[in-house]
């Protein structure tokens, strides 16, 4: 018999069978499924306008393509519709959208379209989501419930945990999200590492890590892409990704709910860690929407090291 398309997808795990099996909570499956779908929209609207630029200037003054916009209303539009979202954040709002009747338990955070300025080099990007149970501010550790990433590259992934480990999905040419890695688990220690920043504008603390990890023999791994960096790490399982403090902005580029916190969870729970340099990033209370904060994350190893080298600042 040949093997036909229902002969192959019944021997995979799509993701709303997988989240089922996990125990995931109802509401919260159904919305995970709602947002990874999304994925596919936006993907097609990357498709759709490719390298058309459209001038548009963030709210934090960067360059903007008339994708991340495109990817925010879709985000918006889908959630507003699913019933379990009370309230929205995303890079792209310069204030929360309150988009539900405000009895819905979970609260949204969304970096739409991160690295959308990688769209014309044709590098992947991807769609980074933060659930919160009750409210999105204050400790992350607290509030938190899911998290997840979709990656844009030549093959579009999906990687989410709801705090029960964390899994990879790709989306096959049927329109499933498959499971290729379940229980992702980083080494204590790594091999590889991301810089962001110009080192002109590192600090000395930090410049003494890097220079630690240069002479240990890391080997040097930076798209400019935040999603598809850490989904490096998680994949090779392990290694480190910094965006530190820098001279001028003590606070680092990345901000805390849209790109850092939803990847300290996705880190921690597969075994990982994120940290400022002093505190783990879920720690940190967050009382304004747009927050930056430095990081180190990835394997245990390596963050702890981190934390060593900028205590002796
Ligand atoms: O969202 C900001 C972002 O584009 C991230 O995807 C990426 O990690 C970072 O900026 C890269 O910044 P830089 O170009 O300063 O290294
Ligand atoms: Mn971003």
């Amino acid at each position: 018999m040949g093997e036909g398309i229902s002969d192959y997808t019944k021997f995979c795990i799509d993701l709303r069978r997988h989240m089922w099996m996990a125990g995931v909570e109802m509401e919260l499956r159904r919305l995970i499924w709602q947002i990874a779908v999304t994925g596919k929209y936006i993907s097609a609207k990357i498709h759709e306008s490719n390298r058309k630029l459209a001038g548009f200037k963030n709210i934090y003054g960067e360059e903007q393509l008339s994708l991340d916009r495109s990817a925010d209303t879709i985000l918006k539009n889908q959630l507003q519709f699913s019933g379990f979202v009370r309230e929205y954040a995303s890079e792209e709002q310069d204030a929360v959208v309150h988009i539900g009747e405000g009895s819905e338990k979970y609260f949204v955070t969304a970096d739409p379209l991160d690295g959308s300025s990688l769209v014309d080099s044709n590098l992947s990007i991807g769609t980074i989501i933060g659930i919160h149970n009750g409210s999105m501010m204050g400790d992350g550790r607290n509030t938190i419930v899911a998290a997840l990433y979709i990656t844009y590259g030549p093959l579009i992934t999906m990687v989410y945990s709801a705090g029960k480990g964390t899994h990879e999905f790709v989306l096959n040419r049927e329109g499933e999200y498959v499971l290729s890695q379940e229980n992702i688990r980083l080494k204590k220690r790594g091999y590889i590492y991301c810089l962001g920043g110009l080192r002109k504008d590192w600090t000395q603390s930090h410049l003494q890590f890097v220079e630690y990890l240069e002479a240990e023999g890391y080997t040097l791994r930076y798209s400019g892409g935040f999603v598809p960096d850490i989904n490096q790490l998680l994949i090779k399982n392990g290694g480190v990704f910094t965006y530190p403090a820098l001279k001028k902005n003590p606070n680092g580029k990345l901000r805390l709910l849209f790109e850092l916190q939803p990847m300290a969870f996705l880190m921690e729970q597969a075994g990982g860690s994120a940290t400022d340099g002093k505190k783990n990033i879920l720690d940190i209370p967050v009382d304004d929407i747009g927050q930056r904060s430095p990081i180190y994350i990835g394997s245990h190893f390596e963050v702890e090291k981190a934390r060593a080298f900028l205590e002796k600042a």
